[in-house]
C-alpha cells in the first residue's frame, strides 16, 4: 500500500513536472481556451452528489425489509418488538462520531432546533454564528427567540477566532462553530474563548459530516454535534438530520425535543433514568425508511471521505508549486473532507478571469458555495418574523442590532477573492489530472494579471 502511495506520488511529480514544462512552453497546448487554444476537456467536468453515487443492494436490502415487514415507524409496528433501523443508526452514528449519545432527526434544521433547545437558548440569549453559512443557522437561533450574532470569516471560510472576543456581551450564551464546505473550524482558537467566557460550543457539522479536527471526528470536540444527512451532503437518505453529544443531560433535552417532550424507552436505554420532567416538545423523527438508507451509507462514509479526501489531496500535490500561490486556510489539512480546493486572488476581478478561463478549459470553478452571505439579506437585515413582537428583536439589544453588508466587510472580501474546483470522490486519476493540468495551466496567466 505504501509503496503503490510513493509510487503514485513520483508519477504525480513526473506528471506535474510534464504539465509544467508543457504550460511553460509557447504555443496551441499552453494558449488559453478562452483564448482560442485548445482546451483541457472537450467534455466539461462535473461533481455529482456523493451519497447517491455509492447506492447499491445495501440500500436496497434495508428498503425492502421495512417494506416487507410493514413496519416504518421508529417506536412501534407490527410485532411485539419495536423496529430498529434508526435505532442501529444511532448507535453505530454515535460510535462512528466518538461521542456517547446520537440522535436521529429528520434533517439538519431539525438538528439545530434541537440543539438550541438543548442548550436551553431562549429570549434575552445571543449567540455568535458566521456571516457565511446556511439560512438554518440564524433561522434556528431566531425560532428559539435568541438573537443572532455574527462575526467575521477568515480565509479558512469559517468563524474568525479573532473576530468572536468583541462580539460576546453579558447576555452570550453560545457559539455556533460552523464547519464549512468541509473544512473544520479552528476550534484549538474557539474553545479556549468559550471557557473562558463560560459559553457553549455547538458544531455545526452539516457541510463537513466525516471530517475531523487533529484525529477527533468533527461534532465530538464542542458541547454538542449537528449533522445534515440532505442530498448536498456526505451521505444521504434526500433529507436527514443528527445531533451527537456526550453530555447525558443535553442529550435528554434534544431527544425530549424532537420528540412530543417524553424521553423513549429506546433512549431511556442509552441515557439512563431521566433527570427532566416532560415539557413542550415537536415531531423531528426519523422514520424507518431513512433509518435504513442512513444505515447503508454510514458503513461506507469512510469509504467515501477516504475517495474525496485522496483526490483533493492529488489536486494540493500538483499545484502547490506554483509561484506565488495560496489556497484556502486549513486549520487541519488531515482532518480537512476535500470537498474543494480554493485558490486566492488578489482582487475580485482576477477571480473572475480565473474562472472564466478555467470554464473555457472544460474545467468549471465556483467561488465557494453552499452558504450565503446572511447580513446581506434583505429579511435578515429587515429582521423579518412571523409575528412583528417576536422576542429576539423586541429587547433593546435586539432592536439596536444592525445587519447590512457593512456588518461583514471582511468576509465580503474574501469570499470574492476565492475560486476553485469542487471534488467528487468517483473522480477518475484522469479527472484529477485535467484539473491540474487546467489550473497550471491558467492560474499563471491570470495571477500575472
Ligand atoms: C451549515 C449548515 N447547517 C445546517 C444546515 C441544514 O441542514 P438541512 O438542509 O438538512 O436542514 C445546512 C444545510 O445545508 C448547512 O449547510
Amino acid at each position: 500500500m505504501l509503496i503503490d502511495r510513493e509510487t503514485d506520488m513520483v508519477n504525480r511529480r513526473k506528471f506535474c513536472a510534464a504539465a509544467a514544462l508543457a504550460a511553460g512552453r509557447t504555443g496551441a497546448a499552453s494558449q488559453l481556451a478562452a483564448e482560442g487554444g485548445t482546451p483541457v476537456r472537450a467534455k466539461p467536468l462535473r461533481a455529482d452528489y456523493w451519497g447517491p453515487q455509492y447506492y447499491d443492494q445495501k440500500e436496497g436490502q434495508e428498503l425492502a425489509e421495512v417494506l416487507e415487514t410493514g413496519r416504518p415507524f421508529r417506536w412501534y409496528g407490527r410485532g411485539p418488538e419495536p423496529p430498529m433501523k434508526v435505532a442501529t443508526f444511532e448507535k453505530e452514528f454515535a460510535a462512528r462520531m466518538q461521542t456517547r449519545f446520537a440522535l436521529a432527526v429528520t434533517s439538519g434544521t431539525a438538528a439545530l432546533h434541537c440543539a438550541m433547545a438543548a442548550f436551553q437558548i431562549g429570549p434575552g440569549d445571543e449567540v455568535i454564528l458566521p456571516a457565511w453559512t446556511w439560512h438554518s443557522c440564524h433561522d434556528a437561533v431566531v425560532h428559539a427567540g435568541a438573537l443572532p450574532v455574527f462575526a467575521e470569516i477568515d480565509e479558512s471560510f469559517n468563524l474568525d477566532p479573532a473576530d468572536i472576543e468583541s462580539r460576546i456581551t453579558p447576555q452570550t450564551k453560545l457559539i455556533l462553530a460552523v464547519h464549512l464546505q468541509g473544512n473544520p473550524a479552528d476550534l484549538d482558537r474557539i474553545l479556549p474563548i468559550a471557557r473562558k467566557h463560560n459559553l457553549k460550543v455547538l458544531e455545526d457539522c452539516a457541510q463537513s459530516v466525516g471530517a475531523s479536527y487533529k484525529g477527533r471526528p468533527l461534532g465530538s470536540i464542542g458541547d454538542l454535534g449537528i449533522y445534515s444527512l440532505q442530498l448536498n451532503k456526505t451521505i444521504t437518505a434526500g433529507e436527514g438530520g443528527a445531533v451527537t453529544t456526550s453530555d447525558p443531560v443535553l442529550f435528554e433535552r434534544a431527544a425530549r425535543f424532537h420528540d412530543l417532550g417524553y424521553l423513549r424507552d429506546v433512549h431511556e436505554r442509552v441515557v439512563g433514568k431521566p433527570k427532566l420532567d416532560v415539557f413542550v416538545g415537536t415531531n423531528f423523527r426519523m422514520n424507518e425508511f431513512s433509518g435504513g438508507v442512513l444505515l447503508a451509507q454510514l458503513r461506507k462514509l469512510d469509504t467515501i471521505v477516504g475517495a474525496v479526501r485522496a483526490n483533493a489531496r492529488r489536486v494540493y500535490e500538483g499545484i502547490r508549486d506554483l509561484p506565488g500561490i495560496r489556497l484556502r486556510q486549513l486549520p487541519d489539512p488531515e482532518g480537512e473532507l476535500g470537498a474543494a480546493v480554493f485558490v486566492a486572488f488578489q482582487t475580485r476581478q482576477l477571480c473572475d478571469r480565473f474562472m472564466a478561463a478555467m470554464r473555457a478549459e472544460g474545467v468549471p470553478v465556483s467561488r465557494p458555495s453552499g452558504s450565503v452571505i446572511l447580513p446581506t439579506l434583505p429579511y435578515i437585515i429587515n429582521k423579518v418574523t412571523v409575528h412583528p413582537a417576536w422576542p429576539s428583536f423586541t429587547s433593546p439589544r435586539g432592536r439596536a442590532i444592525k445587519y447590512g453588508p457593512e456588518t461583514c466587510p471582511r468576509t465580503i472580501d474574501i469570499l470574492g477573492r476565492f475560486a476553485g474546483p469542487n471534488l467528487d470522490p468517483k473522480y477518475t486519476a484522469r479527472d484529477v489530472d485535467d484539473i491540474i493540468t487546467a489550473i497550471r495551466k491558467v492560474y499563471p496567466a491570470v495571477a500575472r494579471g
